[in-house]
């Protein structure tokens, strides 16, 4: 079965508990926490703060998709707020072997992210080392965005790449997913998805979005 995870970017955090909650009962499988630092992203948001508080409201695996240019300077805070994957952007420093590695040694879950410019075989080095490949599919940023359809082959190719080094890795896509988008990025071989809107902001509510995307499963 994918791994769903919800990403709390468009959450009411003014109910932020109680939307978890409802989320993990929905059957969600991790929370998805959305840092970005106003450089390598037009944005600004959640820090190990908040990492830290949603460690107080579920036992759920975390992860952090760290939208900053110096990740290393954060990994030790982001481990201690509890965080369980660590998950950085191949584009954001020249050193991510070591990162990815430092990542490990915190005893964190190691994930690599590709923008939508950036090609899959710049990964091959790394996938040995590396526990989810996380391919964009809009511009880091925002969530509420369209989903980029040139992305489904890159998808398509680090799944390739994956499968010829007998990779366990999860194949995880983030932007823009929902009921309509998801059956071609399963075909396509992703294994785990981060959805924003469609979970905190569908029209029926959580529990009816997280169920719309969990139907898609059993097209595959
Ligand atoms: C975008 C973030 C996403 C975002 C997804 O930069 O990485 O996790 O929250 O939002 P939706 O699902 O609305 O596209
Ligand atoms: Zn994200």
């Amino acid at each position: 079965m994918p791994t769903i995870s919800a990403s709390i970017l468009s959450a009411d955090f003014s109910r932020l508990g109680e939307q978890i909650r409802e989320a993990e009962v929905g059957g969600i499988d991790w929370i998805h926490v959305d840092v970005m630092d106003g450089h390598f992203v037009p944005n600004i948001t959640m820090g190990p703060f908040i990492v830290d508080t949603v460690r107080q409201i579920t036992r759920l695996p975390i992860e952090t998709h760290l939208m900053i240019s110096n990740p290393d300077a954060f990994l030790e805070s982001f481990a201690e707020a509890g965080a369980t994957h660590l998950t950085v952007h191949l584009e954001s420093n020249p050193n991510i072997y070591r990162t990815l590695q430092k990542i490990r040694s915190l005893g964190c879950d190691a994930g690599i992210v590709l923008n939508p410019g950036t090609p899959a075989n710049l990964l091959t080095e790394v996938l040995p080392i590396v526990d989810l490949v996380l391919v964009m599919t809009v511009n880091p940023g925002y969530s509420g965005q369209e989903f980029i359809p040139a992305t489904v082959a890159k998808v398509r190719e680090v799944r390739r790449m994956l499968d010829e080094i007998h990779s366990p890795a999860w194949l995880q896509v983030d932007g823009g997913i929902n009921s309509e988008t998801l059956p071609e990025i399963l075909h396509a071989g992703a294994t785990s998805l981060v959805a924003a809107t469609a979970i905190f902001r569908h029209p029926q509510g959580i529990l009816a979005g997280i169920r719309s995307l969990q139907q898609q499963f059993s097209t595959v």
